[in-house]
């Protein structure tokens, strides 16, 4: 494999990665949140996904994609022959972001600053696993692994990024399937891209 030259400081493992992100201060956002969720997944998954922030239920549950999104994107997987547990599953930002509605806590974008600070645990799970395969789903990954240029309606599918994963997959974030307010058909049709998209991931396009 090749490694990705990532510029992060000396290669860290990831128990030691998890344990230093659990004090992060990087950013404020840890003032708001229950707890860090870092990635979960074996130390040698080929495929690493990235989402952009845990949710209302990660942040309690403190692991990632446990809530709505996170069983559309199980299902999705499945469907594109991938095994979950075999993959490294994180987000881009490791603290829920949120402000109060009324009883709910309500998702709030992370700002560029808030990416940025937490990039450094992000490359730090590149440098430690570093995968064939790198998915990068939404706008808050792609804007912290591939820059502010890239557009994932219009750039997705699979993307020349050889500095940080031999092959990159980009697509839609599993959120933004759940929130479509269009007809059954427009859903299906969202969804079926999206399954496309990650069998790109699997090696058996198609
Ligand atoms: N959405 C994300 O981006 N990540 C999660 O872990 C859950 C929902």
């Amino acid at each position: 494999r090749t490694k990705p030259s990532v510029d992060t400081p000396p290669k860290a493992s990831l128990s030691k990665l998890k344990k230093e992100a659990i004090h992060c201060r990087n950013c404020p956002l840890w003032k708001n949140a229950t707890q860090t969720v870092f990635g979960e997944g074996p130390a040698k998954a080929r495929i690493i996904i990235v989402g952009e922030q845990p949710g209302d239920q990660e942040d309690l549950a403190g692991r990632p994609f446990v809530g709505p999104a996170g069983r559309l994107l199980d299902k999705a997987l499945a469907e594109a022959g991938l095994d979950r547990s075999k993959t490294w599953v994180t987000n881009a930002v490791k603290h829920f972001k949120w402000k109060p509605r009324g009883k709910i806590r309500l998702h709030q974008k992370p700002s560029a600053g808030e990416i940025s600070a937490c990039k450094p645990w992000l490359l730090g799970e590149l440098r430690a696993i570093h995968p064939e395969v790198l998915v990068i789903m939404g706008a808050t990954a792609a804007r912290s692994l591939l820059g502010n240029k890239i557009r994932v309606t219009v750039d997705r599918g699979l993307i020349e990024a050889p500095e940080i994963a031999p092959q990159v997959v980009l697509t839609i974030h599993p959120s933004s399937l759940l929130r479509i307010r269009g007809s059954d058909e427009e859903r299906a049709a969202a969804y079926d891209a999206f399954v496309r998209d990650l069998r790109l991931a699997s090696g058996r396009p198609g």
